[in-house]
């Protein structure tokens, strides 16, 4: 279904053949909004740690995408790579539009320009920005053949798009990223036309914020999360993980955790915690910790040492002596916030 779609739009790209000066092709002005909330697929994944890393990929002409992608990368401080054609675009504008104008042609047949860029892998990033100018109302061509020849290596990657245009919408160049890249999941995309690029500092603050895309912390292997009951509070340590970050996307929440066994205090979240890929089996649960149980999916925090278990999950420890708190009988109502 999605292939079809494509060769639609390729069809259309045909369509305006005759026509050399963009600006006088009939396009689809199919987004207003700076951000398109529409296309985002990737609510199903985690949310991005402070560790996350960044590559941004772009391609530009005349230098407005170039600069929406130093201002990412300059926000993360992240990698930034160039995606150049294999060989450059004439400098003579009439002859760079019906350039680009054949590519399009070609690419509608399955034949994609050679391009100059390569990126032997994209293991060590979590998230891939990709921007590009909007080339009669497609992506540009380089853009497409680097997604043609890269497809295959982007397979499980979260990509953001990023495009800056005249007037016209990104839908049509998402939806051919997404032909392209089947096995990708794709975040909520942002464009910037030629009436908000002059506010791009605040636009693009705005989407990296929503797309949770933020300058890696060194020291965010531990996370602080306070944990009150009635009128006191205790701070504890959690690890950098799925689970984790799972748990303080919930946060604030205020529960009633039940004894179990006169050694933990327990809660089971619904929907569960996300535990993909966490590492299982905590051998010396003691006093203070904060586990998961992956068998019945509960949080448990123990104010008792417990046997080790190869179901638990270690996801941290209540600092100090906090783990008095806890060390009550019967149930209690306590409330989670992050620190
Ligand atoms: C070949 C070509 C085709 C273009 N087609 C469109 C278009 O269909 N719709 C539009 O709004 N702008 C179009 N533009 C304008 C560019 O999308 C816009 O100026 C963009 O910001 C350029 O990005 P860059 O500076 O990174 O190359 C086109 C420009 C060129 C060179």
């Amino acid at each position: 279904m999605k292939k079809l779609f494509f060769y639609l739009l390729m069809a259309f790209a045909i369509s305006f053949s005759g026509c050399n000066k963009w600006s006088e092709v009939k396009l689809p002005t199919d987004d207003e909004q700076v951000q398109d909330e529409s296309k985002d697929d990737d609510n199903d994944k985690p949310p991005l740690s402070g560790k996350a890393r960044y590559l941004v990929l772009y391609a530009s002409r005349s230098g407005n995408s170039e600069r929406v992608a130093q201002l990412i990368q300059s926000t993360l401080d992240c990698d930034i790579l160039e995606v150049q054609p294999a060989v450059a675009y004439e400098s003579d504008y009439n002859d760079m539009l019906a350039r680009a104008q054949q590519e399009l042609q070609e690419i509608a047949q399955g034949n994609y320009p050679p391009i100059g860029t390569n990126v032997d892998d994209f293991e060590s990033y979590d998230l891939i920005f990709i921007g590009y100018p909007i080339w009669y109302g497609h992506m540009a061509t380089p853009m497409q053949a680097f997604l043609h020849s890269h497809a295959e290596k982007l397979q499980g990657k979260r990509i953001a798009l990023f495009a800056t245009s005249g007037s016209s919408g990104i839908a049509t160049s998402l939806a051919e990223a997404q032909a392209l890249c089947m096995e990708s999941t794709f975040t909520q995309t942002l464009l910037l036309t030629s009436s908000t690029l002059t506010q791009m500092e605040n636009h693009v603050a705005e989407w990296l914020s929503v797309i949770g895309a933020e300058k890696s912390n060194p020291n965010s292997d531990e996370l602080k999360i306070k944990l009150s009951v009635g009128d006191r509070a205790v701070f504890a340590t959690v690890v950098d993980n799925v689970t984790t970050r799972d748990l303080i996307s919930r946060l604030p929440i205020t529960i009633t955790m039940t004894d179990y066994a006169n050694a933990e205090k327990i809660y089971t979240f619904e929907p569960a915690l996300n535990t993909e890929g966490v590492a299982v089996g905590h051998s010396t649960p003691v006093r203070g910790d904060i586990d998961l149980y992956l068998p019945w999916g509960n949080l448990c925090v123990l104010y008792r040492d417990v046997s080790g278990n190869s179901g638990l999950i270690n996801l941290g420890h209540i600092d100090d002596d906090g783990i008095e708190l806890f060390d009550v009988p019967g149930n209690i109502i306590v409330t989670i916030e992050k620190q």
